[in-house]
């Protein structure tokens, strides 16, 4: 496996976001930290909780709809998956998908990017897998195959869209778009709009998995930016925004405090919170809709019989 350079390396940026995050009112810290190497882990567990549909429902999409997928996407074709991460849900595709050319796994969680494509070049040995360790909310250089695709394929799994912004959505979406060019398709998850019970409990699991990696965050902060957070007096908590139809996940001070982060003090009242993520839910319209403004238009949808999840094909060039 040729190992590709990292990209963008978040090193720099790390203490520059925390500061600024944390210097605004209300405080906010960007959901792509929470992916150091334990918080990757972290989150693999996540998605094995009783509460956490998401993956498990998106996987049994995958697996109950993958010759029909397959049959889609057509021959020859190179893939880019954003947010690889275990790289467990490509496997159900490359069993059916005819002569992949190759496949380019994106992520930000170096360690198991690396080890995830070694072990899936030992699975599938004719691909040819070039990974990226990057931040893909940033532009990423795309590198070349040895065989020409017929087309490229972005794959966008988990329902990771509903972290961006509208705006920013769309931004990603558009570079998306720009990436696979001509012809270009875009297989992608998306958690759907549901009962209020259901969605805070896949964010706040009995087993506190969720919490551990909210709070993994100060951690981090305390571990790689000299912070002292006392991640005792801390607590995690989501909410969800029905006004902004999204999952809000916060890390909530129980007492009045101050932090030191490399010489910097940050002020937290008592019961004030850091906002941590956001988890957009969608409709298949509302999602239709977004998309569309990045130039990329549905072909099929694939939903589950609960209506808990969706994946979704779209393409650069228009049906009209
Ligand atoms: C990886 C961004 C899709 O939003 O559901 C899970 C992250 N955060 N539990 C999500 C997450 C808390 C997850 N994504």
């Amino acid at each position: 496996m040729k190992q590709q350079a990292s990209y963008n390396r978040i090193d720099n940026d790390f203490l520059n976001d925390v500061i600024e995050g944390l210097s605004q009112n209300p405080k906010t810290l960007k959901p792509k930290y929470f992916y150091d190497n334990r918080g990757a882990q972290l989150f693999t567990e996540i998605c094995t909780t009783p509460e956490y549909y998401p993956t498990r429902t998106e996987i049994k999409i995958l697996n109950q709809n993958a010759e029909d997928i397959a049959s889609q996407i057509g021959d020859n074709t190179a893939l880019i998956e954003y947010g690889s991460g275990a790289l467990e849900k490509i496997k159900i595709l490359l069993n059916f998908l005819n002569e992949p050319v190759g496949l380019i796994p994106v992520d930000i969680s170096e360690d198991q990017l690396f080890a995830s494509a070694k072990n899936l070049e030992n699975l599938y040995p004719d691909l040819e897998i070039l990974p990226v360790a990057a931040d893909f909310t940033k532009p990423i250089p795309i590198p070349g195959f040895s065989h020409p695709p017929k087309k490229h394929v972005a794959f966008f799994p988990g329902s990771t869209i509903g972290n961006f912004e509208p705006d920013l959505a769309i931004q990603f979406l558009e570079g998306v778009t720009k990436t696979i060019g001509v012809d270009g398709l875009l297989l992608i998850g998306f958690d759907l709009k549901k009962d209020i019970e259901t969605l805070l409990a896949a964010y706040d699991d009995q087993r506190g998995i969720t919490s551990s990696f909210n709070k993994n965050l100060l951690s981090r902060i305390n571990d790689e930016l000299g912070g002292n957070f006392n991640l005792d007096t801390f607590e995690h908590e989501a909410r969800y925004n029905e006004n902004k139809g999204r999952i809000e996940m916060h890390l909530k001070s129980t007492t009045e405090q101050t932090v030191s982060i490399n010489k910097e003090l940050f002020e937290f009242l008592e019961g004030e919170t850091i906002h941590t993520e956001n988890c957009y839910k969608f409709t298949k319209e509302s999602f239709t809709a977004m998309s569309s403004k990045a130039g990329l238009y549905p072909v099929k949808t694939w939903t589950d019989d609960q209506n808990l999840f969706a994946v979704m094909l779209l393409r650069t060039t228009s049906n009209l």
